[in-house]
């Protein structure tokens, strides 16, 4: 199974700042993910973390000296800097965010990071006034604007023992930059796709709900894959475990109505909208306002009135210039899987319905893989084998794209 990092040199550039144990961390997932990293230290950077670290994770050659004769990868730099995909400076310290701004060239990285072509990803770590300091915001704006892509900082707690805004972004939201931005200009640049996930939670009282077994998993893989292809992505998601997607716009809900009044505004410009969410059917017809007492009763009934059919009410007719919406719906059956979905087709005005077998052990719920037939509007029917939620995501903004084109 690939990923969008799978074979793409990455070379990354580690400055002079105690987060850089936090990129060795980051050189291990972007090998992980089954990218080429070339690791190019300052020597400051040589200061905090060794070269050796960054080449036991690597098994590749780390450059912390232009001039040594031994490194085929420092006399061989400007090569480096022609054969990257990206360029990913993290920690940046203020000292190299300065001399980038000013297009000094006296190390290494710097050197490799002007004869470079590729994207440039800068995720800068430093004290907060360093940071706040007009002349590294001068210099972040001049960067900004030479077509650097500026990750943070984050806002958290700092080495001084202060708190502030000066923490490097965390390697796992890096890797998201990294992919969305090696994507930017992909096939759904310029596009609009809205995406549901998670299963909805119908409130009976403050402290219970009623829910499903849904993880989020797929809706989240979806909204990764249309980012890493370009696309501007709202994911609109019920309550999940799943960490928040770098570059994902999300709003978060928790019942089918809220889900339902959401999506109709976020649908009303978007080229697609890719319903993963697993909504509640129905939700109980009153919440009560103070949490019930068992002791008050030994059975409980709940009256439950039905929950709107979101997808069905979505008008497939956007108001957007680009004319009809793609409609997408999921189909999780354990019976009857084709006849079941095709009939959703038609009563919910679909595009295509993507359907899988929830008792199936590698898909449906909490898996990272999922095995799906897509039923299209016109009763074609194409079986899936058996891939990463990542990988389905893909497949489907495939058929998105085709249906694009075509309205
Ligand atoms: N869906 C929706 N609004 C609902 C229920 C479902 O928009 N109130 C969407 C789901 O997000 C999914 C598709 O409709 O994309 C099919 O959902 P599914 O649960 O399989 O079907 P239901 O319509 O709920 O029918 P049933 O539970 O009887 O199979």
């Amino acid at each position: 199974m690939t990923g969008p990092l799978s074979k793409k040199r990455i070379v990354l550039g580690v400055t002079g700042s105690i987060a850089c144990y936090k990129s060795i961390d980051l050189a291990s997932k972007f090998t992980q993910a089954g990218a080429e990293v070339d690791v190019i230290l300052t020597d400051s950077a040589t200061k905090f973390v060794t070269p050796l670290s960054f080449k036991s994770i690597t098994h590749r050659q780390v450059v912390t000296n232009i001039f040594d004769i031994n490194s085929e990868l420092a006399v061989n730099h400007v090569a480096l800097a022609e054969q990257a995909d990206i360029f990913v400076i993290a920690p940046a310290s203020a000292n190299t965010i300065a001399k980038l701004a000013n297009g000094l060239s006296d190390n290494a990285l710097l050197t490799s990071v002007l004869a470079t072509k590729s994207p440039i990803v800068i995720a800068p770590a430093m004290d907060a006034n360093m940071f706040e300091n007009a002349a590294t915001q001068r210099n972040v704006a001049t960067l900004m604007s030479d077509g650097m892509f500026i990750a943070g900082p984050a806002k958290g707690r700092l080495a001084s023992g202060l708190t502030g805004l000066g923490r490097m972004v965390e390697p796992r939201d890096l890797v998201g930059v990294t992919e969305m931005v090696l994507g930017k200009n992909g096939d759904f640049s310029g596009k609009r796709i809205v995406v549901s996930a998670g299963g909805t939670q119908e409130a009976i009282d403050p402290v219970r709900t009623i829910s499903n077994r849904s993880s989020g998993k797929m809706g989240y893989a979806i909204a990764e894959a249309a980012r890493n292809r370009g696309a501007t992505v709202t994911l609109v998601s019920a309550p999940t475990a799943l960490p928040d997607l770098v570059g994902v716009r999300t709003i978060k809900i928790e019942s089918a109505l809220e889900m339902k009044e959401v999506l109709g505004e976020e649908c009303n410009d978007a080229h697609s909208i890719i319903m993963a969410a697993a909504v509640a059917d129905w939700r109980p017809v009153r919440t009560l306002k103070s949490k019930a007492k068992k002791s008050n009763k030994e059975t409980w009934k709940i009256n439950l009135t039905k929950n709107p059919d979101i997808i069905a009410n979505i008008d497939s007719i956007s108001s957007k210039e680009s004319g009809n919406i793609v409609k997408v719906g999921f189909a999780a059956e354990s019976e009857n899987i084709i006849e079941n979905s095709s009939a959703k087709i038609s009563k919910k005005g679909l595009d295509f319905i993507v359907a899988n077998d929830i008792t199936a052990a590698d898909s449906g719920f909490s898996v990272d893989t999922n095995k799906v037939t897509i039923i299209h509007a016109d009763g074609t029917i194409e079986k899936l084998p058996l891939m990463s939620k990542y990988e389905v995501g893909n497949a489907i903004l495939d058929r998105v794209k085709t249906g694009l084109d075509f309205k």
